[in-house]
This record gives C-alpha cells, sequence and structure tokens, in this order.
C-alpha cells in the first residue's frame, strides 16, 4: 500500500477491513504480479453505510497507484465494485469526490435523491447513484462508519 496517497488511507482502509461495515464481496483491488509478486494497484471500496432509517454503500477510498493512474485501472475497479453491488441486489451508492471523474459512473448530486452528507462540501461534490433495485429509497443523512470519522 506504499505507493496510495499516504499512510491515512492505509491505516482508514485497514480499519475498514476490521469494522463491522466491511463487506468482503464488495471491494474490489486489481493486482499486477509483475516479477512474481502479487502487488495491489489500485482498489474501490464499498462499505455499508446507514441513510436516513435505511441502508446504502459508501464509495471509499478508490484509490490507484500513481504509475498505474490514467491508464483505465481506476474506472475498471470502480466499475467492477458497482457491478457487484448491483447483482446484489443494493439500491443506492454514495461517494464524495470529484464530479468530472465520478459522473463517467452516472453518478450525480446526491441532493437529487434526497440523500444528504455529513461532509460541508458544496453540493455537487456529495454524489449518489441509484442501483437497479432503487425504489426512492434509501433516502435521508448519511452515517459513516466510523472509522470514516477518524480519517
Ligand atoms: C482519481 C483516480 C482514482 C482515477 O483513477 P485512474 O485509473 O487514474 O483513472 P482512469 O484511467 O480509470 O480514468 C477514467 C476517466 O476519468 C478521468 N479522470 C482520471 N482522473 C481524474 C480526475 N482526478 N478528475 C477528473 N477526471 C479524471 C480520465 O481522464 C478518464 O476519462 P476518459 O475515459 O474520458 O479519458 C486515480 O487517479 C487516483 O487514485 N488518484 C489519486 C487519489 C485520488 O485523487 N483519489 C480521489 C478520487 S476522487
Amino acid at each position: 500500500m506504499a505507493a496510495f496517497p499516504g499512510p491515512d488511507e492505509a491505516d482508514l482502509v485497514d480499519a475498514l477491513r476490521r469494522d463491522p461495515s466491511w463487506l468482503d464481496q464488495l471491494s474490489v483491488v486489481a493486482v499486477t504480479d509483475l516479477a512474481e509478486r502479487e502487488l495491489v494497484v489500485a482498489h474501490a471500496l464499498l462499505t455499508r453505510l446507514r441513510i436516513g432509517q435505511d441502508e446504502g454503500l459508501a464509495l471509499a477510498p478508490v484509490a490507484v497507484a500513481p504509475e498505474w493512474q490514467g491508464k483505465g485501472v481506476g474506472r475498471l475497479v470502480v466499475q467492477a465494485a458497482l457491478d457487484a453491488a448491483d447483482a446484489a441486489g443494493e439500491r443506492l451508492v454514495v461517494v464524495l469526490g470529484d464530479p468530472n471523474y465520478y459522473r463517467h459512473f452516472g453518478f450525480t448530486p446526491a441532493s437529487r435523491h434526497e440523500v444528504t452528507g455529513p461532509f460541508p462540501v458544496r453540493d455537487e461534490y456529495f454524489q449518489a447513484l441509484p442501483l437497479s433495485s432503487y425504489d426512492g429509497r434509501p433516502r435521508g443523512l448519511c452515517r459513516y462508519p466510523t472509522p470514516f470519522e477518524a480519517s
């Protein structure tokens, strides 16, 4: 994980893995086996979060090792995680990040779905993606898994 944007992110991933919000089948990593050694070069994590009285998924963190950026790996891991969530019957995914990046996957401002985040950011940075099973819910305020509070 040394190639990722700093120790904070590696600590967050470790804490999420130990947290009840962790969903083994919904986190995607890309590995390379260059030099006969498996190395994680990207990850896209989906963890369980509360949204109002319901539940949804949080996409975070998403990261690609610097030397692998701009080659489509980010797109691959994020789309794979979203496809897995869709296949599992999940309804809504939220993400905090650059709308210019996440619109590639169909994310739009979460406020359009009556979903609000706990972050003091401009509206377009907190986004949501309704999946096939979305039925107008979940709606309300998102409560992120505890490990995010320390990050
Ligand atoms: C942001 C990040 C996850 C993107 O992954 P990536 O593998 O480099 O991106 P991809 O090659 O899959 O790019 C997919 C598309 O998004 C675009 N894109 C890539 N990074 C972008 C960014 N930071 N902002 C806007 N668009 C971006 C690409 O141009 C590409 O668009 P195109 O297909 O129309 O050309 C990765 O660069 C990264 O880890 N950066 C550092 C950590 C970070 O900023 N994380 C927060 C994400 S908001």
